[in-house]
């Protein structure tokens, strides 16, 4: 056995683990600690300044780097094994497949570290709260400064999102783990603090309880949801957190008024921060989406998705709640493609969470398709819609609104790279496949598409609901069950 005992950050475990395979050894025979870790090794060290590194560089599949720079900042100890283990199998034990076979149990595993590491990193991005602590006198810039509590070793990796965002500012983000400060040119990384050295209150608290009273958004009120995005553990942390049960119980009275007031007397959000307090860094208005197609390789998936929020290529923006991007693992082999969010899908930033959805949630769990394990989004990320009576009434998007937000499913293609990739209605398959595809004569498999190692085009689950008559309703069914289980042929 041998202990290898490393800095806890990805790019030392990268290090040895490429010494330790280019040496042959197995993963059984490593035990993996933490330096700094208090466990005392019963066992020899393994000197790494005598172990040569491999003379040529291994063949690891990208796939496998983007998932470990997220598990190594998992806070489980065995995250290191996991990877070495999994290395391994990839590269010495010739599964060159092993990241596709979802049932694997080390899969399975990885899986959930990122998706665990990405969680927390979207919870740091949404409740970091500065406080303001002072002025440098020597650059007369404000100081700010906030407290933070993740739950894995996030962030080294979260930091350049805040520096991008508050750009102009200088601050510090303590939290227990490792702390990071930006001086408006480089990002600093300090040891990690106990909560007595940031400091409590200040006028700032002011600041965010009134920007939260005015991006609230009653619409989108789901308490559940709420909770569970906002656990009671950030709380605490968030000088808004008082205004909230005040908000809500307005809730259902603004829903009236918003949905009501034209687009013109709702003011973009950057315009509803108060005079005299740190605004973020100024956002571009227009992102082109053909540009960050064009840098999607170099993008990671959710920075694609930062970017198509403030995508102004088309009007559609203006009368949806949100954006509604795609939601999945991004190592998913299946991808489904709708057309574009619905009401509630609208509402809830989520695809396929409405009655369509839950035709789709039974029609796949009938097929045998595990939806947690793929990836599912829309040819169009707003929603269109006309008002009739008190209901909000979908709108087919336009062949241009469709156009100009290709670029935006395509990168999402280019990133999860599924081997099967499913359009349901014609929009999809208008978008991905060609613009004059003609769904009823072409659906099933399609030849020709390069998207992925399998392309199905299919009817859309709106299409079922429409069907009144019975028998009509269940012959279709079939044929869409049928369509769909191409997607499991070997
Ligand atoms: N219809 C779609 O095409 N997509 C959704 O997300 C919901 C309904």
């Amino acid at each position: 056995m041998k202990t290898v005992r490393i800095e806890p950050r990805y790019s030392a475990w990268r290090d040895e683990a490429r010494r330790l395979l280019a040496q042959g050894v197995l993963p059984d025979s490593i035990i993996w600690e933490d330096e700094g870790s208090e466990i005392e090794s019963l066992f020899g060290g393994l000197d790494s300044d005598t172990v040569p590194t491999p003379a040529g560089p291994l063949k690891i599949p990208r796939q496998f780097l983007e998932l470990a720079e997220l598990v190594a900042c998992h806070s489980h100890p065995e995250r290191w094994a996991l990877l070495y283990r999994t290395v391994w199998r990839l590269t010495k034990g010739s599964e060159k497949h092993l990241l596709q076979i979802m049932s694997d149990r080390d899969v399975n595993r990885l899986n959930d570290f990122a998706s665990a590491v990405r969680r927390d990193r979207h919870k740091m991005k949404a409740f970091v709260r500065f406080r303001k602590i002072g002025l440098d006198e020597e650059s007369g810039r404000e100081q700010f400064v906030a407290w933070f509590e993740p739950d894995h070793h996030i962030v080294e990796l979260t930091a350049p999102f805040f520096a991008k965002r508050f750009a102009s500012m200088d601050w510090s983000i303590l939290t227990p783990d490792q702390c990071v400060h930006w001086n408006g040119r480089k990002l600093e990384f300090t040891a990690g603090v106990s909560k007595k050295e940031a400091p409590d209150s200040d006028a700032l608290d002011d600041y965010w309880r009134t920007y939260y009273s005015h991006i609230f958004n009653p619409a989108r009120l789901k308490l559940k949801a709420m909770q569970s995005e906002m656990p009671k553990k950030y709380w605490k942390n968030l000088p808004e957190a008082p205004l909230i049960a005040e908000l809500t119980s307005q809730a259902s009275l603004r829903t009236g008024e918003m949905v009501e007031a034209p687009s013109s007397q709702r003011a973009h959000v950057s315009e509803r921060i108060p005079a005299g307090v740190p605004k973020p860094a100024p956002k571009p208005i227009q992102v082109n989406p053909v540009e960050v197609l064009r840098q999607a390789d170099t993008l990671k998936l959710s920075e694609i998705h930062d970017q198509a929020d403030h995508c102004r290529a088309c009007q559609l923006h203006d009368r949806a709640t949100q954006l509604v991007f795609g939601v999945g693992p991004e190592t998913a082999n299946l991808m489904i493609v709708g057309e574009q969010p619905g009401d509630q899908e609208d509402l809830q930033g989520l695809p396929f969470v409405g009655p369509a959805g839950k035709l789709l949630d039974e029609a796949l769990s009938e097929v045998g398709i595990d939806r947690s394990q793929t990836y599912v989004t829309n040819a169009v990320k707003h929603f269109k819609w006309k008002r009739r009576e008190k209901r909000r009434i979908h709108q087919s998007p336009s062949a241009d609104e469709v156009h100009v937000c290709r670029p935006w499913v395509l990168a999402e293609v280019l990133k999860v790279r599924p081997k099967v990739l499913i359009c349901l209605g014609a929009t999809a398959a208008k978008s991905l496949i060609r613009s004059d595809f003609r769904l009823l004569e072409e659906r099933g498999t399609v030849e020709g598409c390069e998207l992925a190692e399998r392309v199905i085009a299919t009817i859309h689950p709106s299409y079922l609901l429409r069907i009144r008559d019975s028998t009509q309703h269940q012959t279709e069914r079939a044929a869409w069950i049928g369509d769909l289980k191409l997607a499991l042929v070997a």
